[in-house]
């Protein structure tokens, strides 16, 4: 296993430019093989999440290139609707092509994606929906076969979800838009991510309303055609390279991005002391100074993002006071509070609660990345603390962050990626 070696104490300062969003790149990807022709999608990222993807979706026959940061796919012949348990259990999106597959071809069968580091996350809610759109659904020796009524289609229903899912949301849009008759869903994540595979399915010829509402309407139609369409910049890789410049009395600008997602975080860096200032396509933050402390509760969008909540809270362990952090979306999410005490933070968890006492600075040390997010507030806290430091278990950060090296390199910090 890879890992990183890092040697502080840096000034996190330089430019930046933020790739397309993992997390609206995946259910995007997923989307491409409901058209029965070519869909062109660009500024795909280039992480493991999206290889994993690409592979999954060319293993059901699906002609599927990636080159550069545009993925092209003609999914005219689809051999097989089978997502094996190799390549879901790397990466629980794979769920995603569950509601496209069933969607277009009335089948399909998919390894249960199982619990993750961040908590037990079940996908009961997909699959109830896609249940009260008549599909019948059995789980067995680990895999979720699903077949939709005599004549291979979806019956468009009212569904309220019982909470609010991201990916819940995203699989039963995608199955709805081919179904015969209306869908109406309650109760839908309004995310970003959710907003811009909407507008993709819009673009293929989907009939959907209330996007980016917690209502959606959508009236299923015969087909859908291919499209070319732009994923939108990753607003979870902007926090967190912006949440460096906190930490280190830094001075960063990320480029081609914007503010528009970013509202909740970038107001919680207000007001910690950083000035922000923004612009089309571009956001600096500029801090002076030490941070200070702030209370954060994760909630769903436009609440603050659970994303953001590790990277959020590295910064807390500098400021000046102490800080209460709630999360509320997922139950273990503070895995990086061990390995960041590791690093001299002064953190209690109570239940979903921690409270940050602020340190005058990190110490460095080993430590082991714990999931995607947890990584990167390891490696800022790292780069901040004078010495060196080894971070383990890296390939959790390659499942998220393109290019991540060289941009941190970019920001002026010392890392060196030591290969297995
Ligand atoms: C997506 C994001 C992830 C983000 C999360 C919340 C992707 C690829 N991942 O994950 O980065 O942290 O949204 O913003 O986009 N739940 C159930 N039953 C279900 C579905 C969800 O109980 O059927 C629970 C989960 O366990 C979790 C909460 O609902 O506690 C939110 O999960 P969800 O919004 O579905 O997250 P993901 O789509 O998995």
């Amino acid at each position: 296993m890879d890992k990183f070696k890092i040697i502080g104490k840096s000034r996190i300062a330089g430019e930046v430019s933020i790739s397309g969003s993992k997390n609206a790149a995946l259910p995007l990807l997923a989307a491409m093989l409901l058209p029965s022709d070519e869909t062109v999608l660009h500024n795909v990222p280039t992480l493991k999440d999206t290889d994993t993807l690409i592979k999954l979706i060319k293993g059901m026959g699906v002609d599927i290139k990636k080159e550069g940061n545009t993925v092209i796919a003609d999914a005219r012949h689809v051999a097989n609707y089978y997502a094996p348990y190799e390549l879901v259990r790397t990466m629980r999106a794979s769920i995603l092509v569950l509601g496209a597959l069933l969607g277009r071809f009335g089948e399909a069968e998919v390894s249960l994606p199982g619990g993750c580091s961040i908590g037990s996350r079940p996908v009961d809610q997909h699959l109830k929906a896609f249940e009260a759109m008549g599909a019948t659904i059995t789980v067995e020796n680990g895999y979720v076969k699903a077949q939709a009524p005599a004549g291979g289609r979806l019956i468009g229903c009212d569904f309220s979800f019982d909470m609010v899912t991201v990916g819940g949301t995203e699989n039963v849009i995608m199955a709805a838009t081919l179904a015969r008759g209306t869908t109406r869903l309650e109760n839908c994540a309004t995310e970003p991510e959710v907003v811009d595979l909407a507008n993709m399915l819009v673009k293929m010829g989907a009939k959907i309303d209330g996007i980016g509402t917690p209502t959606m309407t959508i009236e299923g139609v015969e087909q859908l055609h291919g499209c070319e369409y732009s994923v939108i910049a990753d607003r979870i890789e902007t926090g967190s390279y912006l949440a460096g410049a906190l930490m280190s009395e830094g001075d960063v600008l990320t480029k081609n991005t914007s503010a528009e997602f970013l509202h909740p975080v970038l107001k919680k860096f207000e007001a910690m002391g950083a000035t922000i200032t923004t612009g089309d396509d571009w956001i600096r933050a500029v801090m002076k100074g030490r941070p200070k402390a702030v209370d954060i509760r994760t909630q769903v969008h436009p609440g603050f993002p659970t994303d953001m909540q590790a990277q959020l809270m590295a910064v807390c362990c500098l400021a000046d006071g102490t800080s209460t952090i709630i999360e509320n979306i997922f139950e273990n999410r503070f895995m990086h509070v061990p390995e960041l005490q590791r690093l001299g933070a002064n953190i209690k968890v109570d239940g979903h609660t921690a409270v940050v006492v602020g340190v005058d600075s990190f110490t460095p040390a080993p430590v082991m990345a714990t999931d995607l997010r947890a990584s990167m507030s390891l490696v800022m806290a790292a780069a901040c603390a004078e010495g060196e430091s080894v971070i383990d278990r890296i390939y959790h950060i390659d499942r998220g962050y393109d290019d991540v090296e060289n941009k941190l390199k970019a920001l002026g910090v010392n890392i060196e990626r030591i290969k297995d």
